[in-house]
């Protein structure tokens, strides 16, 4: 899943810094699915006593929220662990309890805790709720403490659904809000249904009270977090357009986000629900992978180009000022220059506000793993430039066309640069940096737009 929440606060914190409990550290990679269940756990062991640390090198504990989905992705982890225990050990400083969680210590588990590397704990997915007391074991100076026990917890649990505690809210202006776990696509090349196993429902009135104690929190935004969350389902009446009903009926709530929509999923009567629920943001992030329908049935995603296409063109026909983005990916088995060409046509024709584009990444026990990883190397990096080339000049004409148009928007946080100006983002998702001087987060504002860079527009503040 795409990073779509750059530049704001962290919400992952455990107890208070005072609190005399261990200080523990959490750092969270990939997607949002582990940023929400990072802040479950902060809220998990800060209920229990433990502390947050401001950096990882003050903490007594480190957990590191871990990503399968590309082989660089757990590369990348492997070499932080390295990191911490080297910087440690170079400023002798007391080693700190490393713990991985996530996908990673779903995929890999107790091979974690062998090696050259070997970290002291490993907690898959659906067992956060043993963290606090395995950390009280490893943690707990006295030898007559609770004993340490089992130290890798993985295998999937149907009995939990993690709930990141509104208390932690609100900072900033979306909330997560995990609706399911895992997923029931068996797209060949993807990793999820092994780490996330299969695809199962947050209760509705869980979903509904969770949102309720944001908006008493000072929430007013949500975003909806799934796989595949328009495959929402509880029931033979409630469908994730009939969930969207019910939480836009939630007084105090201004606006409903929500990610990943899987494109065979966003049926004809979500969009037009969308359409009329004023508070649903026009914006769709439905990853098509690849233009070519040769592709696109080899990695079994159930749809074909013209259906995906069609999809679009009904969203744009239904949904006043829609707005798409999408993930595709480069060199899959057996994609050729003439399929890649159908990936570029598709980019032209959609115009996406926003791509992620990957090389493939052959992972281990996928369906896709039988196929020969025949793309070469280079071959992938340069279809990755291409198309990166290509969705830059989309995007030129795109926001081009924005210049001078006058839009509303909620201030989301303070921009990075320049100093005292605040970030806004619309409804359909655009950002836009406008000097604020006493904007205040949460505010809406008119702004009329002035100029881009990248993906963010500059504007200034409507009279
Ligand atoms: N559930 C979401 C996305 C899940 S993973 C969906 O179905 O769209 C996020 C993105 O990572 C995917 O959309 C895909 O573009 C990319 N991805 C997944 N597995 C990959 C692999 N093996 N190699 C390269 N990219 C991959
Ligand atoms: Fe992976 Fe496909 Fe499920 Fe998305 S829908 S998580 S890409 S298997
Ligand atoms: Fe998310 Fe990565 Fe797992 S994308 S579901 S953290 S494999």
């Amino acid at each position: 899943m795409a990073s779509f929440q750059d530049g704001l606060p962290d919400l992952t914190a455990c107890g208070p810094a005072t609190s005399a409990g261990p200080r523990v550290y959490i750092e969270t990679y990939g997607c949002q699915m582990n940023v929400y269940d990072s802040q479950a756990i902060g809220g998990l062991l800060g209920r229990d006593g433990f502390a947050s640390a401001a950096r990882e090198d003050e903490a007594d504990v480190v957990l590191l929220n871990t990503c399968s989905v590309r082989d660089h992705a757990e590369h990348k982890i492997l070499s932080r662990v390295g990191e911490i225990r080297a910087d440690r050990r170079a400023r002798g400083l007391a080693q700190p309890v490393i713990g991985i969680c996530g996908c990673m210590a779903e995929r890999l588990g107790d091979e974690l805790r062998k090696g050259g590397q070997a970290v002291d704990l490993v907690v898959g997915v659906d067992n956060y709720d043993t963290l606090p007391g395995l950390l009280r074991g490893l943690t707990d100076p006295d030898p007559a403490g609770p004993a340490a026990g089992g130290r890798t917890v993985t295998g999937h649990r149907d009995d939990q659904h993690y709930v990141a505690p509104p208390e932690l809210y609100p900072v900033n202006n979306s909330h997560l809000v995990t609706i399911h776990k895992g997923c029931d696509y068996k797209c060949t090349y993807c990793i999820v249904p092994m780490t996330r196993g299969p695809q199962r429902e947050k209760h509705p009135d869980t979903i509904l009270d969770e949102i309720a104690g944001i908006v008493a929190a000072g929430g007013r935004e949500v975003t909806l977090l799934g796989q595949n969350v328009t495959a929402w389902r509880w029931g033979a009446d409630l469908d994730f357009a009939a969930l969207l009903d019910l939480v836009a009926g939630i007084d105090g709530l201004e606006r409903i986000r929500f990610l990943t929509g899987h494109p065979r999923d966003m049926h004809r009567h979500t969009m037009a629900t969308i359409a009329r629920l004023g508070k649903v943001c026009p914006w769709l992030h439905v990853p098509a992978q690849s233009g070519s329908d040769r592709v696109l049935r080899r990695m079994k995603r159930l749809y074909t180009r013209a259906e995906y296409l069609a999809m679009v063109d009904h969203a744009r026909a239904v949904i006043p000022d829609v707005t798409f983005s999408s993930d595709f990916i480069v060199g899959f088995p057996g994609e050729t220059e003439k399929d890649f060409q159908q990936t570029l046509e598709v980019v032209r024709y959609v115009k996406y506000d926003q791509i992620f584009s990957f090389k493939y990444s052959e992972r281990p026990g996928v369906p896709a793993a039988r196929l020969a990883d025949d793309v070469p190397t280079p071959e992938k990096k340069r279809r990755l430039a291409e198309l990166m080339a290509v969705q830059d000049e989309v995007w030129q004409g795109v926001a081009s066309a924005c210049l001078g148009q006058s839009w509303q928007g909620v201030v989301e946080s303070a921009a990075r640069r320049p100093a005292g100006a605040v970030r806004v983002r619309t409804a359909s998702n655009r950002k836009v940096v406008v000097q604020g001087t006493g904007l205040e987060i949460g505010q809406h504002v008119g702004v009329r737009v002035t100029g881009f860079r990248n993906t963010t527009f500059t504007g200034e503040r409507l009279a």
